[in-house]
């Protein structure tokens, strides 16, 4: 009978576990994080907005220090102020791949391939973290239109001194990025190994971000492979180039966490 499913007897009863309840020696079983609190905690009410906030870390926070908060079931996501850093990077690197390519393909067509890969790539990323700030109401940096701006006039810039330059933009640009991810996930990793420590389960949604991190990190490393062989240490000034460049992401995720 499909009502017999809704009987206030059957309520009562404590929801089945896909998983032993007192098993935490596993990284990311949980089917759902709320159904798996502490024994001793079980009957405390976990607030998903409080949970997720509780443990973030950003510079604008009074203590500036990882301070979990027991009470809770450990579900939250990274800080929220490295998911807008992110989704900023992410909006740049596609505006700099769009100003590049018409530039660089008109001069150097057999590239038209590599630059549409990279910019799809980027797209995917774009898109993947406007998912995640939506998801966890992390509003987008406030310098969105200035980002905008610098990045697409990086990209044409470089693009207009040359293939060498573009190259060498794109080498900058990804060696950054590719320690910011690098610094994220590690930073996740040991916040699980801290969580984990203190006896609690850690929530599938983390074992995804951590999956997500990574593959995207891999992606930028591999544009970065792309930029080396085509040529991108052969701009002139090449040290000056990326020195500039390199300053400029850090100085950019540097505001963009707190702006
Ligand atoms: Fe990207
Ligand atoms: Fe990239």
């Amino acid at each position: 009978m499909p009502l017999q499913a809704h009987t206030s007897s059957n309520l009562l009863q404590p929801p089945q576990l896909p998983y032993p309840s007192n098993n935490v020696n596993h990284l990311f079983p949980v089917a759902d994080p709320f159904l798996n609190l502490p024994q001793h905690q079980e009957a405390q009410t976990a607030n998903p907005r409080t949970t997720r906030l509780s443990l973030l870390r950003c510079p604008s926070s009074p203590s500036g220090n990882l301070t979990p908060n027991p009470t809770y079931m450990k579900s939250s996501l990274t800080k929220p102020c490295q998911l807008r850093v992110n989704q900023a990077g992410e909006l740049a690197a596609t505006l700099i791949y769009k100003a590049q390519t018409p530039l660089v393909v008109r001069q150097h067509p057999h590239l038209r391939p590599l630059m549409a890969h990279m910019y799809d790539q980027e797209a995917g990323h774009f898109a993947t973290f406007n998912d995640l700030i939506h998801k966890h109401r992390v509003r987008p940096t406030a310098l969105y239109p200035l980002w905008s701006v610098l990045a697409t006039g990086l990209g044409w810039s470089t693009a207009l001194m040359g293939r060498e330059a573009a190259m060498a933009c794109t080498e900058a640009v990804e060696t950054e990025i590719g320690d910011h991810y690098n610094n994220q996930i590690r930073e996740i990793l040991e916040m699980i190994t801290q969580w984990e420590a203190e006896g609690y389960q850690v929530s599938a949604e983390i074992g995804e971000l951590v999956k997500t991190l990574r593959r995207i990190r891999d992606e930028e490393l591999e544009h970065l492979d792309h930029a080396v062989e085509h040529d991108a240490k052969k701009a002139e000034p090449h040290w000056l180039l990326t020195g500039v460049i390199r300053a400029g992401c850090r100085g950019a995720i540097w505001v963009s966490e707190r702006v």
